[in-house]
């Protein structure tokens, strides 16, 4: 087991470390951005479903709903399509509203999850077009589909989702692009610049990782917490839910993710100064929002971590903790901003003596209701 680990302590931090490799893995031979050339022959395929599709409905549990989050910001912007994103279990039981222009799109690492197979079955049998995106080739999801691109992650072994969550990203990204680009939805200059910037991003995971140390000590100043609350806007919202859940599953400490404006509708009211509130500040187009967002935490004593871009002058003198990443586009900023929130799980839960890899009551795959 030493050996499959290659030199990690734990799968989790392997696997939070091959996402630079394991996130060019998924753009493989999907991506050329000098010639504007993206391939993903699934959708090719069924170009014309795509092209009228009324809508696209996600489905997916846990992270791989996160991932389903951030792809709705990006297939809206992008491709204008509505997206809705659903719970699999919810979607399954609650006799949604499914029309043959739909196009239904399930998410799985495991591609065994059974809420998201029987989600997906449902929505066939009401003539929905079916998309998976699987990690395991093969799988239960991915033979009960009509098409779909595998993400080529790899094998995960850690029970919390880390670079199956990135690879989802990533492919979903491809899809959005690819869908501007039928709908005629993007300039080709700007589709270009996206591929670009999407090229880049290994590299900009690879300097994020090198963070390691600083998120370290940044840990243990806050592993015996007893709360966490994460806050995000926009493309950044979902990264909040992840990082919140990913503390949850392996630290048992209590998290919540939220958007960052509807905090003022519950969560401040838990703020004090013994909060640690992670805010997910990138400049964006919400950043002067979520500069806000974090005086007003600041107002009641929080204590601020902030994962902000290169070079930002203004949160730094805000926040105590100051996490910086490389800049990126912001509907990809996700593949970044993402890092520092799964070594911070990382060390927290090491240091609090918890199974990383093998968290207590949570199941890699979970084959039943
Ligand atoms: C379990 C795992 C999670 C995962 C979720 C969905 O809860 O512990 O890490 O996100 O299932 O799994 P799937 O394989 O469908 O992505």
């Amino acid at each position: 087991e030493s050996i499959e680990k290659g030199g990690y302590p734990h799968f989790m931090l392997k696997e939070i470390f091959e996402q630079p490799r394991s996130i060019l893995d998924s753009m493989r031979g999907r991506l050329v951005a000098e010639n504007t050339q993206l391939t993903m022959s699934s959708i090719r395929e069924y170009a014309t479903r795509f092209k009228n599709a009324d809508r696209i409905i996600i489905v997916a549990c846990g992270t791989s709903w996160h991932a389903g989050l951030v792809a709705e910001y990006m297939i809206e912007e992008f491709a204008r399509i509505p997206v809705e994103v659903e719970y699999a279990s919810e979607f399954r039981y609650r006799n949604p509203v499914i029309r043959e222009g739909d196009i239904v799109v399930a998410i799985s690492q495991s591609g065994e999850t059974a809420d998201t197979l029987a989600a997906l079955e449902l929505a066939k049998s009401k003539g929905a077009l079916i998309f998976g995106v699987c990690n395991v080739v093969g799988s239960s999801i991915a033979r009960a589909t009509d098409a779909g691109a595998y993400t080529h992650a790899g094998p995960e072994i850690g029970v919390a989702s880390t670079k199956a969550f990135t690879a989802q990203v990533t492919v979903l990204s491809l899809i959005a692009m690819m869908l501007a680009e039928m709908r005629g939805t993007m300039e080709t200059s700007a589709l270009r610049q996206m591929m670009m910037e999407m090229e880049q991003i290994p590299a900009k995971v690879e300097k994020a990782l090198q963070l390691d140390k600083e998120i370290q000590a940044i840990s243990e100043i806050f592993k015996d917490a007893t709360n966490f609350i994460y806050l995000g806007r926009g493309f950044n919202f979902p990264v909040a839910l992840e990082g919140a859940l990913k503390l949850k599953e392996i630290s048992y400490i209590h998290a919540e993710g939220y958007p960052a404006a509807e905090m003022k509708h519950g969560p401040i009211a838990l703020i004090d100064e013994n909060m640690p509130v992670v805010v997910i500040a990138t400049k964006d187009s919400s950043y002067e929002k979520i500069v806000s967002n974090v005086q007003e935490v600041r107002a009641r004593k929080g204590r601020v971590i902030a994962i902000v871009t290169e070079g930002d002058t203004v949160i730094p003198q805000m926040a105590e903790f100051v996490i910086e990443v490389p800049a990126a586009h912001e509907a990809l900023m996700p593949l970044i901003s993402v890092i520092p929130l799964q070594l911070l799980s990382y060390h927290i839960a090491v240091m609090r003596g918890c199974n990383v890899d093998q968290p207590r009551n949570l199941a890699k795959s979970v084959t039943v209701e």
